[in-house]
């Protein structure tokens, strides 16, 4: 097992990674501070993976909340829900709550474990790529208003996070993919040598060789780890570099209608159209588009925008995007790979050009 930790004072807190975690109740145990454990999963994880964690935490007062699975079920209902069976069932401040999931069930439970009571202590056990890359380590939590994607929600931390790769081996193919997608994230915005190693590894990766899993998300974690020590609330401008390809991806999400692209999908042809812009700039050589662009496929990744959406349609939804700021858009582009940096300093023009852009194939 690896052990490395989010470096945030007082809110420290360790990520493990390794296999046959679940059945680890000694390591479980060690985060719960109560005497009771609440476990938040869904209709899908919970049936392969809750039997080992309810032995796991025999010595505890426990229940669970089973949530219907999907993006469309990330609202305040099923909060409400969380809350509900917390309040029904007694269960006090010294409870901590265990999220067992991909992104959406740890994004509910974290910000049901800030504002229950005033907030309880919460454990991440994020079950897809992209949660174990991404969404367990940093302290977003949140759910989904009628009116925007994550527009209720909180910063809070978790005590731990508890990666076991096992559970990777019941991903979908097509999840896996969506998580390398983050993955290579890291690669392109602020380290290049693992971006060379994912080259070199790609193939193992895909074909989910537990030792190059098991790096890819310590080299992952430890890049995030880094940026939220370095900027936890999104202040300085440092965190909102892991948003590369994310105003590009979102239009894509809303555009096509939720659920049609994954988000590491939509993310992935964002990053080449990020890459893209870079070039047209003159940032960007045609050889470091061309890197990003290989690996993306090679992933089994859409590098192309969707032919549904025209540059006009494109505008109009990224001037939407969190991070239009006294009516200008600022996008995540590159001056390299490994060199990410956040703009409105760009030629609209060459922007456009990039929206209309249309590969033949
Ligand atoms: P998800 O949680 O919807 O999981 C994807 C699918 O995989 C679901 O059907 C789920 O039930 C299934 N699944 C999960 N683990 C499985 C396993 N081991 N075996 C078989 N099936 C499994 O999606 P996701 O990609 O994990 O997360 C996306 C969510 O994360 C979005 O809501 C997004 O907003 C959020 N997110 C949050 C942050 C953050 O910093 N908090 C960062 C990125 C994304
Ligand atoms: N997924 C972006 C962040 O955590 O800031």
């Amino acid at each position: 097992m690896k052990t490395l930790e989010v470096k945030l004072d007082s809110r420290s807190y360790p990520i493990y990674i390794g296999q046959g975690l679940l059945q680890n109740a000694e390591l479980l145990s060690k985060h719960i501070t109560g005497s009771s454990a609440v476990v938040v999963s869904n209709e899908t994880v919970a049936p392969i993976y809750h039997d080992s964690i309810r032995h796991s935490l025999g010595k505890f007062r426990q229940s669970q909340v089973i949530l219907k699975d999907g993006e469309q079920y990330k609202t305040p209902a099923s909060l409400d829900s969380i809350y509900t069976h917390l309040l029904e069932s007694r269960f006090d401040r010294g409870t901590t709550l265990l999220s067992l999931g991909g992104g959406v069930i740890g994004d509910i439970t974290g910000y049901a474990a800030a504002s229950y009571q005033r907030g309880i202590p919460f454990i991440q056990i994020p079950t897809t790529l992209l949660s174990q890359v991404d969404s367990s380590v940093g302290g977003k939590t949140g759910v989904n208003h009628p009116l925007g994607k994550n527009m209720i929600g909180a910063f809070y931390q978790p005590k731990c996070v508890i990666i076991d790769i096992d559970t990777l081996n019941t991903l979908p193919d097509r999840e896996l993919s969506a998580g390398i997608s983050e993955v290579i994230k890291y690669g392109i915005i602020r380290d290049p040598a693992f971006f060379g190693w994912l080259e070199d590894n790609m193939d193992k990766l895909l074909s989910r060789d537990a030792e190059t899993l098991s790096y890819a998300i310590l080299r992952s974690c430890e890049n995030k780890a880094d940026v939220v020590a370095r900027d936890e609330l999104e202040v300085t401008g440092q965190r909102a570099l892991l948003n590369l390809g994310h105003t590009f991806g979102h239009a894509i999400e809303t555009g096509l209608g939720y659920g049609k692209w994954l988000h590491g999908e939509a993310v992935s042809c964002g990053m080449v159209m990020a890459a893209n812009l870079s070039h047209k700039l003159g940032w960007l050589t045609s050889n470091d588009v061309k890197r990003i662009r290989k690996l993306l496929t090679r992933a089994h990744l859409p590098v192309d925008p969707p032919r549904e959406i025209n540059e006009r349609r494109f505008m109009e939804l990224m001037s939407v995007d969190k991070k239009v700021l006294d009516g200008q858009l600022r996008l995540i582009l590159l001056s390299g790979i490994g060199k990410a940096l956040m703009t409105s300093d760009f030629d609209l023009q060459a922007l456009r050009d990039v929206l209309a852009m249309r590969n033949a194939a």
